[in-house]
């Protein structure tokens, strides 16, 4: 063969050769080989030019007889000999026409709407996210294009039916309508006999399937006519064609091989693999013997590939072919070894590997690298303490293995309508033969998910997408698939028995040390007694401890994981009578905790357990007989009486935290277990929670609880005769654990829970109300009062039961003078002032009106929410720190915050008032010139100040106060140096532009409690 016959559309290969040996057969009369392979050389010349596959380089003749040249080399000479001139035939139209389904002519695409196009479009191509991808990728075709790109993408998926179907001349619309070659292929093929043409559509479809050991398809001798020469060898030719369309891989490789490697298709990948095509040569490489020395005399059975590269992508794309390539020839070998026993002994198929050390890359290694384990160290890592940090974890994770278990199991027997199962887990403790066991009657497991999850560190089964699906509902305490390996914390020698539903056999592994590899026996279920112990399902796990092991006390570790597990869990010590590990719910959980310390329920003791979204929420509260309330039991701070056990949070039962649910500490008693698919996740070591969505959603329902708990014990105290204003009082004071004790995990949700307490008084058109702090913030405006008698009708009403109001006893008492503010009152803000709820209502409501009078010794302060610009501004609490220490060196305790109005509000008998004090605030009123000069030092703070001169700010605060609390109009300037100096901000603070300052305004403070002629208002603080 030359390189011009290589170019002929004429006969010009061996194979063709030997093919045309069947003109002279009887079955094959009228045939003529040399007429067929011009018409499909011109037919194939048509393959690209309507612009679809026009990518594909070379689709022409050329690519045809290559493929046909290489089987000189591909068939081992002795099977050249044994094949018939019909075997010939049959490969050879194969090799022919196995792309001519690719053939799209300018007839066929413009009858495309007549054809299972349109369909294929839309139920098929752009269906869900991998369509709407396709689409954005192709956004920048034109309209025409993309037809044709989709167009393509139908004919690549059709292309072995197409010539399936065309070859025994059937043009079938739902493959595209191609009458005109259909007519053509039938006067090629008219003069074959029709079972011929069949198989011929069936080896080419062949190409793209992979079920070649199927020989009652592919016949390994299938007659055509009397004579043997008529007979041919299916699945051999099959084999050969994939074979040479396989290893046709130089650069006019056809598309047909990428096909079935790349998907989903993309036209810039396509025209990249083909620009990086760079092969020059594919050939069988000489036998070699033992010492792999080459003897050309030797049996072949690899074949060697050359090219170089220069861009790695092209490089990379080669060598993951070649090794598919050759797991294609080992299955190709495969296939013909299994036929040669089935009676075609005379076909060879030599191949079975590639060498690709001929294919070079220039500038970079030819091997890829990752990233690998080394299994010995993270095994050791993963068993070692550097996960959980505590042996004792080794009977949680057991006993969870086999919570989940029942869990499934149930679900199953439910599922088959066994309402009798009951799952049950045993766990014993030897501590003389050092034996610890769990065993359960769960799920088991089969071989598959030994291998698969058992014994693969990672995977755990409960994650798998198929059991996901199998089980939708089911939420697994199991996660991470490492759990197990915590057995070798405490022990070397681990045996697992495990059963199966169904499987006749039982199984046992018997694991020493982590390192090793395993054996596992299988066990008549019926016969052996330790299958017989695990029954129909079940796995016993049973570790050998390791001497020097402390396994701690199992009664007391059990007791801390397992709380409310659902199903009955057991222990056994030493041979006692087994007894109950854990409790039916939460509350009988937290009920025994607190006896077993001495806290027995009665009427002074009860647990409460509310639930919400999957959250159960247990706690103690106590009966106070002074107060006639029920508040939870704050757990004293460092005392021997607060065991761990008494609070925390579970997680399907089992234990994850040790603090009261909501909180880094332990406050006060409570327990939580959360269940279901909103289960908060936990860390890999089961020790805290991960901060997601789900921790919030369960954290707003625990102090939701809490708060719920408070709020219906304050209208408990409504209904036993106390007044709204005392029920709010004590709303705040029950409340007070929720902050007092320790700190929540999440202020925000806890502040939103509290913002539902009704712990506020309002009044409005002489209704006097309970309502909360969220109720007030939705009002536009409130005001609040201030004056000896209001405080006084207010400490009235409180010992009143019933419905009496403030505007009640005002218009009682006849004052004509004293009317509450039009609109809503909070009635009980000094009550508020310095507590937690009360800051939460402040710090997002500003003062927007004052009303001072002075011979009523009374102030209102109108409220609203802020918006908007602030109307005041506060001492940075960095500052507010260092004027307290100040303070607290030059005088008394300070006992308000400061407050700056740096807008103007309507003020009403402020005249000569420079700032008004009430409810724990000085409000430095807008406008005057010592809230300009204190403002300066404000902004000046917010925009960054240093320490020093934050000292200095305090001191010109200082000062100030000073001023106005002493009521002195002018503060001596020595005075102010004096403790400029003593501060050490001398330089800092200007003497003359302070006192200028505080002189000018006249300054003079309003504050009610100045009446009062006790020093109680000096000592505020200890109210906080
Ligand atoms: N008692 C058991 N019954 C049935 N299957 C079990 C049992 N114990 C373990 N398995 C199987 O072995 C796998 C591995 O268990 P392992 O405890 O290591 O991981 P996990 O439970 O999946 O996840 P985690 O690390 O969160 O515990 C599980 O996924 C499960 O399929
Ligand atoms: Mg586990």
């Amino acid at each position: 063969m030359t390189i011009s016959t290589l170019l002929n559309d004429t006969i010009c290969t061996e194979a063709e050769k030997n093919a045309e040996a069947v003109e002279k057969l009887p079955a094959f009369q009228g045939f003529k080989l040399s007429n067929v392979k011009s018409r499909v050389a011109m037919l194939l010349g048509h393959i690209g030019r309507e612009q679809i596959f026009e990518q594909f380089t070379r689709h022409d003749i050329t690519h045809i007889n290559k493929m046909l040249g290489m089987l000189d080399w591909l068939i081992p000479e002795r099977t050249q000999k044994a094949m018939t001139p019909c075997d010939w035939l049959m490969l050879t139209l194969s090799i022919y026409f196995h792309d001519s389904g690719m053939l799209v002519t300018r007839d066929e695409f413009a009858r495309r709407a007549n054809s299972g196009f349109p369909a294929y479009v839309s139920d098929v191509l752009l269906v869900g996210d991998a369509g709407k991808d396709l689409e954005t990728k192709l956004a920048s075709l034109s309209q025409e294009q993309r037809e044709r790109f989709y167009y393509q993408e139908y004919v690549r998926h059709h292309h072995a039916k197409r010539i399936r179907a065309w070859s025994t001349g059937r043009n079938v619309s739902d493959l595209g309508d191609a009458r005109l070659v259909v007519e053509e292929i039938n006067k090629m093929l008219g003069a074959l006999p029709e079972t011929f043409r069949k198989d011929l559509g069936l080896v080419c479809e062949s190409h793209h399937l992979n079920d070649l050991e199927d020989l009652s398809k592919y016949q390994v001798s299938q007659p055509y006519g009397d004579l043997p020469e008529e007979s041919c060898n299916l699945q051999y030719i099959a084999v050969m064609l994939r074979t040479a369309d396989l290893l046709h891989m130089t650069q006019d490789r056809t598309p047909s091989v990428e096909f079935r490697l790349i998907a989903p298709t993309d036209p810039i990948s396509q025209q990249e693999w083909a620009k990086q095509m760079a092969v020059r040569t594919v050939r069988s490489r000489l036998g070699r013997d033992r010492d792999g020395v080459v003897d050309k005399d030797l049996p072949r059975d690899t074949i060697e590939v050359y090219a170089h590269f220069k861009e790695p992508s092209g490089f990379f794309g080669l060598t993951s072919f070649l090794s598919y390539a050759k797991r294609e020839l080992q299955q190709s070998h495969a296939w013909v070894t299994y036929a040669r026993k089935e009676g075609a002994a005379n076909y060879e198929f030599p191949w079975r590997d590639i060498d690709d050390s001929h294919v070079e890359a220039e500038g970079f290694l030819r091997q890829q690298f990752e990233f690998t384990l080394d299994q010995g160290k993270i095994l050791d890592l993963l068993t070692g303490h550097t996960i959980y940090n505590d042996a004792t974890v080794v009977l949680r994770e057991l006993t969870q293995n086999a919570i989940d278990a029942v869990r499934v199991q149930r679900i199953d027997a439910q599922e088959a309508g066994d309402r009798s199962y009951k799952g049950a887990i045993a766990v014993t403790w030897s501590s003389e033969r050092r034996v610890l066991e769990v065993q359960d009657n769960g799920t088991g497991m089969s071989q598959a998910v030994i291998e698969r999850h058992l014994l693969r560190a990672g995977s755990s089964k409960y994650q798998e997408a198929d059991f996901r699906k199998r089980y939708p509902k089911f939420s697994p305490i199991s996660r991470f698939g490492i759990g197990v390996l915590s057995c070798f914390m405490l022990a070397d020698s681990v045996e697992i028995i495990t059963a199966a539903p169904g499987d006749p056999q039982a199984r046992l592994l018997s694991l020493r040390s982590v390192h090793g590899r395993y054996l596992i026996r299988t066990l008549d279920k019926k016969v052996d007694p330790e299958a017989k112990r695990v029954g129909a399902h079940g796995t016993v796990v049973r570790l050998h401890v390791r001497p020097s092991a402390d396994v701690g006390d199992v009664a007391e570790i059990m007791r801390r994981w397992i709380v409310v597990p659902e199903c009955e869990v057991t222990l056994s010590v030493d041979g006692l009578p087994a007894h109950r590990v854990g409790f039916d719910s939460v509350k009988a959980a937290l009920s025994d905790e607190l006896r077993r310390f001495g806290h027995v329920e009665g009427p002074e003791l009860r647990v409460d357990e509310v639930s919400e979204n999957g959250v159960t929420i247990a706690c103690a509260v106590e009966w106070s007989d002074t107060f006639k309330e029920w508040s939870l039991v704050e757990i004293p701070r460092g005392g021997s009486d607060s065991p761990d056990t008494l609070v925390g949070t579970c997680v399907e039962g089992v234990r994850v935290e040790f603090t009261t649910p909501g909180y880094g500490q332990s406050a006060f008693y409570a327990l939580c277990n959360v269940s279901g698919p909103g289960a908060p996740k936990t860390n890999v070591a089961r020790s805290a929670f991960e901060v997601t969505g789900e921790l919030y959603a369960a954290l707003r329902v625990v102090y939701r609880a809490y708060c719920k708990q408070v709020a219906d014990e304050a209208s408990q105290l409504e209904r036993r005769g106390f007044s709204k204003t005392w029920a709010a009082e004590e709303a705040r004071w029950l409340l007070a654990p929720l902050w007092t004790g320790a700190r929540p995990i999440n202020s925000t949700l806890l502040d939103e829970a509290i913002a539902q307490v009704p712990l506020v008084v309002r009044e409005s058109k002489g209704q006097r109300a309970r309502v909360s702090i969220a109720d007030i913030r939705s009002e536009e405006y409130w005001w609040t009062t201030d004056s000896a008698l209001f405080t006084s009708a207010e400490s009235l009403i409180r010992e009143v039961p019933g419905d009496v109001s403030l505007a009640g006893i005002m218009s009682g008492i006849g004052s004509q003078v004293d009317v509450l503010p039009a609109g809503t009152l909070v009635c009980n803000m000094h009550g508020l002032t310095w507590s937690y709820p009360g800051e939460l209502l402040r710090s997002r409501s500003e003062v927007d009106k004052i009303v001072v009078d002075t011979t009523r010794r009374r102030i209102d302060l109108r409220w609203r929410p802020s918006r908007g610009p602030a109307l005041w501004m506060d001492v940075p609490e960095e500052a507010n720190q260092v004027i307290r220490q100040i303070a607290e060196r030059h005088r008394a305790r300070r006992s308000y915050d400061y407050l700056v109005g740096s807008q103007s509000i309507e003020m009403v008998g402020l005249e000569g008032i420079v700032a008004v004090r009430a409810f724990g605030l000085l409000l430095i009123v807008p406008g005057s010139k010592l809230a300009e000069y204190l403002l300066g030092w404000l902004r000046r703070a917010r925009a960054g100040l240093t320490r020093r001169a934050m000292r200095a700010l305090a001191v010109a605060f200082e000062c100030c106060d000073d001023a106005l609390s002493s009521g002195r109009v002018v503060l001596d300037a020595d005075e102010m140096r004096w403790m400029a100096q003593r501060e050490g901000v001398s330089d800092e603070i200007d003497t003359d532009e302070l006192r200028d300052a505080i002189g000018d305004s006249g300054s003079r403070v309003f504050d009610v409690s100045a009446w009062r002629r006790r020093e109680v208002a000096l000592h505020y603080e200890d109210f906080r």
